[in-house]
């Protein structure tokens, strides 16, 4: 029989809706299920994605559910972006009370009517949820991943672009660390049609938008009160085609390291190889001194949220 590809988005806010908007636009699965605990609202926002086929001319169907978990039996990927948004003068670490309790209720309900799906978690503070979600379900380490990676780098490219005013399409780039202030864009690994950025940019307007990267996602929180959805959504979005098209992509993923960059027992950004069983390869790249300092600062500040997740025991 041919197999029919589904994918579950859990949570219909701002992100889940944005995210399987573009899996349906983009044709990425035969089917979407959206789910959210809030009366009807999954229905509703699935319904209006389901009514843009005809004029957006695909054919993926995008159904809602009401925290009805067995509508999304047989998911090849569900992607988790339940959980508060910050607010502005809140960092991504403040979420973790609240967040955890639901990413591990959600990942429970999922796994027994999904339990061949791969995870890509999306919800706040993301390294620390991603290892939520691994440690309830009791998965291998390469069928939990999380998304940041993605969507930090899709930011850097943004504003390289703009700067350099040429096509995002063409800036390559990896970024590593965890998904907050202490990440870690990487100038040396940015190309520009396949050109070292260092060669098309100044060092001091490099830093400006390194910097800027990495308060990317407050900077959309200082302007709309709440945080961002189209970039994120789409990124998780793009996670998932790689992952039900096997297409073995290179991204900056939020994975389980077990040794590698000397970091261990700890979820953290890093580039991997993204296909149909997931993780399918963790990228060791040779980094310099100053780069691997960066790196390891970052992975202090993921383990001391993570080791706070531990002692709630949530
Ligand atoms: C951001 C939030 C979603 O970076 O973490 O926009």
């Amino acid at each position: 029989m041919i197999h029919r590809t589904k994918v579950t988005v859990v949570g219909a806010g701002n992100v889940g809706a944005t995210c399987a908007d573009v899996l349906a636009t983009r044709e990425v699965c035969n089917e979407v299920v959206l789910l959210d605990i809030k009366d009807g609202f999954a229905e509703g926002k699935a319904l209006d994605i389901w009514e843009t086929s005809p004029v957006n001319s695909y054919d993926t169907r995008t159904v809602g559910s009401t925290n009805d978990y067995s509508k999304t039996a047989g998911s090849d990927v569900v992607v988790i972006t339940s959980g508060l948004p910050r607010k502005p003068g809140m960092s991504r670490d403040d979420l973790i009370a609240t967040n955890a309790g639901i990413v591990k209720s959600v990942t429970e309900q999922i796994l027994p009517h999904s339990p061949e799906a791969i995870i890509v978690i999306v919800s706040n503070p993301l390294d620390v949820m991603t290892y939520q979600a691994w440690k309830t379900a009791g998965l291998p380490d390469h069928r939990v991943v999380g998304m940041a990676g993605v969507l930090d780098t899709a930011r850097y490219r943004a504003f390289l672009a703009e700067a350099l005013d040429v096509s995002p399409k063409d800036i390559q780039a990896v970024l590593m660390g965890g998904h907050g202030d202490t990440m870690v864009p990487l100038p040396r690994y940015t190309t520009v049609g396949g050109i070292p950025v260092t060669e098309m940019i100044d060092s001091e307007a490099l830093d400006a938008i390194v910097q800027r990267t990495k308060k990317g996602g407050g900077e959309i929180v200082q302007l709309l009160g709440t945080s961002a959805w189209y970039a994120p959504g789409a990124a998780a979005a793009q996670m998932v085609e790689a992952i039900v098209k096997d297409q073995k992509r290179i991204f900056p993923c939020c994975a389980r390291l077990t040794g590698q960059y000397g970091l261990s027992d700890l979820y953290l950004g890093v580039p991997v190889k993204l296909g149909s069983k997931g993780v399918e390869e963790i990228i060791e790249l040779q980094l310099n001194g100053d780069e691997m300092a960066l790196l390891h600062e970052s992975a202090k500040a993921v383990k001391e949220v993570a080791e706070v997740l531990d002692a709630m025991a949530v």
